[in-house]
């Protein structure tokens, strides 16, 4: 089945500015994200010609966030792509199972946090442009 990717979704993540001009905090809590956190990870030092990602998932949801800097992260549902520029901390890229990602155009400091809906399991990936085109297509 080929996910809409209207199922992509920007969330705010809530702010708190200090009165007193000591800066900003943002928090994320389960209510905002519709799993549960399993698992935190981060990409950082990526040089601005290289790309992560390349590759979909079958169960695994994923919450991204630039804490730092700014990344583009290509979506691909194997019919149309989207193309997201995450630059704020305060802002994050719910990507649902099935949808085929890319990360690339790291700026120079960028930090990508990463909140996922499960544990490593090498078995959950499609790292396999046509295999994830087959899979969109064999579970229709
Ligand atoms: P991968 O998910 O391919 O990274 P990206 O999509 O950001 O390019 O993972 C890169 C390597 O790190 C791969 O060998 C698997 C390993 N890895 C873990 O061992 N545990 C993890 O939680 C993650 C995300 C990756």
């Amino acid at each position: 089945m080929h996910k809409s990717l209207d199922s992509i979704q920007l969330i705010d993540i809530p702010k708190i500015s200090d009165p007193d001009g000591r800066g900003n905090l943002s928090v994320i809590e389960k209510k905002i994200l519709p799993y549960e956190i399993k698992r935190v990870y981060y990409l950082y030092d990526v040089p601005s010609d290289s790309s992560r990602g390349g590759h979909a998932h079958i169960e695994l949801q994923q919450f991204l966030i630039a804490l730092s800097g700014s990344f583009d992260v290509v979506l691909d549902n194997g019919l149309e792509r989207k193309v997201y520029t995450l630059n704020r901390p305060n802002k994050g890229l719910l990507i649902p199972n099935g949808i085929w990602r890319e990360l690339d155009n790291f700026s120079a400091g960028a930090v990508c946090l990463s909140l996922v809906s499960d544990v490593y399991k090498e078995s959950d990936y499609l790292r396999d442009y046509n295999d994830f085109k087959s899979y969109t297509k064999t579970t229709d």
